[in-house]
């Protein structure tokens, strides 16, 4: 375990936005994460994984956990089920690749997205269908204020669109050590997600494999979002808004094509790209702080804005999508500090 004091975080967060915090302890074994002091952390606590989403608006007075334990074991194997035990500190694209490797399906929809296991449960990351409370059988976390070691099986750890017990009900309480997965041999593909399936298109199903999916899905990726290593930003910066019924069908009488999904209980999810594109932002830049331009959900950082910078742009996006369609968008980023106005 290492610690430090004073540390800026710059090289911790995909903005890279630089930020000091009071003080740093890395967990590097599982060990670490048993023998930490967390009884004399005084003030706040924070657990960084990749950093991959947040925004710094100040610098952060109190203690960072950051989380880099590794390795991936096989604890199971059940006919074609297998169950893989991986260390939250594992970067999640390393997983899906040791799953692609092996042949074991589940994961292949959720390649190159950046950050660790452990964060993306906290954050039930998800892309194409498919999100990772899909794939987790259980979550093993230690609960900071005891020190005790708590499982929580996939039911337990209440997940919902980008989110979970560790990110809701038990927020800043946990610290995620592994997460269990249940893979198998023998995958069904999810392939009707829009782009995949024009990708894909034509090809007999039986003849597509899982390596063909996250390659597929790769360069959609990589054709739309930017590489956080060149230019600064954690994916999208904005939820994807649910709203009533009745909101959605005022808005398709004026705007016809706008992209929807009707979910069960009778809502239905928007494209918040859609929307901050229609709104005029797309490829906005002021400064170095601006608007991605192949999709508006993503805001970016060309080099030295600081996260008031962002944090000022998301809310001009925030209240014109407001003022021109009546919907409200949600930041997926954390938040770090009070920006101020
Ligand atoms: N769209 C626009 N303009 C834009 C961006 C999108 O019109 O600038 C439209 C698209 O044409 C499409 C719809 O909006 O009709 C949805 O776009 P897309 O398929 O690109 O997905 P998204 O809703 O923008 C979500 C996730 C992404 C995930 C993709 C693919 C959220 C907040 N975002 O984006 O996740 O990769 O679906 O599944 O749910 C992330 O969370 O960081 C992230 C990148």
């Amino acid at each position: 375990m290492q610690k430090y004091q004073n540390y800026n975080l710059q090289h911790w967060n995909t903005f890279h936005i630089p930020a000091i915090a009071s003080t740093v302890f890395v967990l590097e074994k599982d060990d670490d994460f048993h023998t930490a002091p967390f009884h004399l952390m005084k003030g706040q606590i924070m657990v960084i994984g990749s950093g991959s989403n947040l925004l710094f608006c100040a610098d952060y007075q109190g203690t960072v956990i950051k989380v880099e334990n590794k390795g991936v074991s096989l604890v199971e194997e059940h006919g074609d089920d297998v169950l893989l035990q991986v260390a939250a500190g594992e970067e999640w694209e390393c997983v899906v690749n040791y799953c692609l490797e092996h042949g074991y399906g589940g994961p292949e929809n959720l390649t190159l997205i950046p950050g660790q296991t452990g964060s993306a449960v906290v954050q039930n990351i998800g892309a194409y269908g498919v999100e990772i409370k899909d794939v987790v059988e259980r979550v093993e976390a230690v609960e900071i204020a005891s020190g005790k070691l708590v499982v929580f099986q996939n039911q337990g750890c209440e997940f919902a669109y980008r989110s979970s017990i560790f990110k809701a009900r038990y927020k800043g309480q946990y610290l995620v050590k592994s997460v269990v997965l249940r893979l198998t041999k023998k995958p069904v593909l999810k392939l009707d997600y829009g782009s995949i399936h024009k990708y894909l298109g034509g090809r007999d199903p039986e003849t597509i494999t899982v390596n063909d999916v996250a390659s597929v899905i790769r360069d959609v990726r990589r054709s739309k979002l930017p590489d956080y290593q060149k230019i600064g930003n954690a994916g999208s910066f904005f939820k994807n808004p649910v709203v009533e019924n009745d909101v959605f069908n005022r808005l398709k009488t004026v705007y016809p094509d706008m992209p929807a999904y009707p979910l069960e209980d009778g809502t239905v999810k928007l494209a918040a790209g859609w929307l901050i594109e229609k709104a005029g932002w797309k490829g906005f830049r002021e400064g170095d702080a601006g608007v991605y331009p192949l999709q508006a959900l993503v805001i970016v950082n060309y080099g030295n804005a600081s996260g008031r910078d962002i944090y000022q742009l998301s809310e001009r996006i925030k209240n014109d999508v407001w003022e021109k369609f009546g919907v409200s968008l949600q930041r997926e980023v954390m938040v770090i500090g009070t920006p101020g106005e």
